[in-house]
């Protein structure tokens, strides 16, 4: 008969930690290029600059400070870590997976390691992934992080797209708990949408091109406005239910940072209390895709809005359209 490892009883977030990159590129570096203007990317999306990485910055070195810091954070080792699993879309070979390199570099021994591509949603896929790990007994800690370099990926002539992709990582080391710290994840996709936000073309339309370029971005932002404004506070809502708490419980809501319009519609919808705090990181960093939620999480912490033991919901979604939602307690 097979022997079945006995998990923890409950898995928690237990640190979190964030790379930034040097460059902060204000809007009025940008609108020359896409003829717009600073007051109308303020007014539509909320972002008055972001980080682009500078070439030091690559996502390999991003995504390893992040995760150390994280690993300082929770006070746990690196030799401790069983699995590594990075959510990103930019990451440059298609194989191996950049989490390979990032668990050789940080030092674990031999850990598993592999990149998940959930575009937007990747990071609250890879929470959800290492909650289920922990508490199966797969692994006893793991780190989940989202870690994007888009800038590289942006058209900077592309008026639907130029002015919102970012650079950036986060991460978190979830592990053991008496008490459950990580809600039930609900997710899903919606393939019917493939061609919303996408690569504008694949390696091999690339290659016979007379003049060759990287597969940019392309994304229908107002069809993405329009379904993640309505879809995502059903499903934020479906997570508050199966976790047993309901929005008068939450202290913060920090939903993936696309668009502080689609958050004040998610907010709005959810009839959220004026109490919950809400994540703004879009403001200074951009849309970092898998690593903006972590990201926003880190700056309210940083700025006291969230505090360690705070109920957290967490809204992600993006290409594919594939999305995900689960409650956590702040580490
Ligand atoms: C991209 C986004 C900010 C555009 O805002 P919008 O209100 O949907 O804008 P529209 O595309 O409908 O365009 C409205 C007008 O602004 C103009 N416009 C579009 N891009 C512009 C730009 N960069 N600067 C100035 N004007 C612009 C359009 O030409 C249009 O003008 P018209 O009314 O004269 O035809 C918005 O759709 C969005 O944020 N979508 C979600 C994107 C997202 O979250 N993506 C990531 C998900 S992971």
């Amino acid at each position: 008969m097979i022997t079945v490892p006995a998990g923890a009883p409950y898995a928690k977030l237990m640190g979190l930690g964030v790379y930034r990159p040097s460059r902060i590129v204000p809007n009025s570096e940008i609108v020359g290029a896409i003829d717009s203007s600073d007051e109308w990317i303020q007014q539509r999306s909320g972002i008055r600059q972001r980080r682009w990485a500078t070439e030091d910055e690559t996502l390999q070195m991003m995504t390893t400070e992040a995760s150390r810091r994280a690993l300082e954070d929770a006070g746990v080792d690196a030799a401790q870590i069983d699995c590594v699993i990075v959510a990103t879309v930019s990451h440059m070979m298609q194989t191996p997976a950049v989490a390979t390199l990032v668990a050789h570099d940080l030092g674990t021994e031999q850990a598993a390691a592999f990149d998940v591509s959930a575009a937007c949603a990747g990071f609250c896929h890879a929470v959800a992934m290492a909650n289920d790990m922990v508490r199966s007994g797969s692994a006893r800690h793991v780190l989940a992080i989202g870690a994007e370099r888009l800038s590289e990926i942006t058209d900077p002539t592309d008026r639907g797209s130029a002015f919102i992709f970012a650079d950036g990582a986060g991460a978190v080391v979830v592990g053991p708990s008496e008490t459950p710290g990580i809600g039930p994840v609900v997710w899903g996709s919606d393939g019917a949408q493939y061609d919303l936000i996408r690569s504008r073309e694949d390696w091999r339309d690339v290659i016979a091109s007379d003049e060759p370029r990287m597969p940019h971005l392309v994304m229908q932002g107002n069809a993405v406005f329009r379904w993640a404004s309505f879809a995502m506070a059903k499903v934020a809502q479906q997570a508050l239910d199966l976790a047993g708490v309901s929005a008068e419980d939450l202290d913060v809501f920090v939903p993936h940072q696309a668009n502080n319009r689609i958050t004040d519609a998610m907010a709005r919808s959810m009839k959220l209390p004026a109490k919950v705090r809400i994540a703004r990181d879009i403001a200074d960093q951009g849309n970092t895709s898998a690593a903006s939620i972590p990201l926003a999480l880190e700056r309210m912490v940083a700025e006291g809005e969230a505090s360690s033991g705070d109920l957290a919901l967490f809204v992600a979604f993006g290409a594919g359209l594939a999305y995900a939602a689960q409650v956590v307690v702040v580490p």
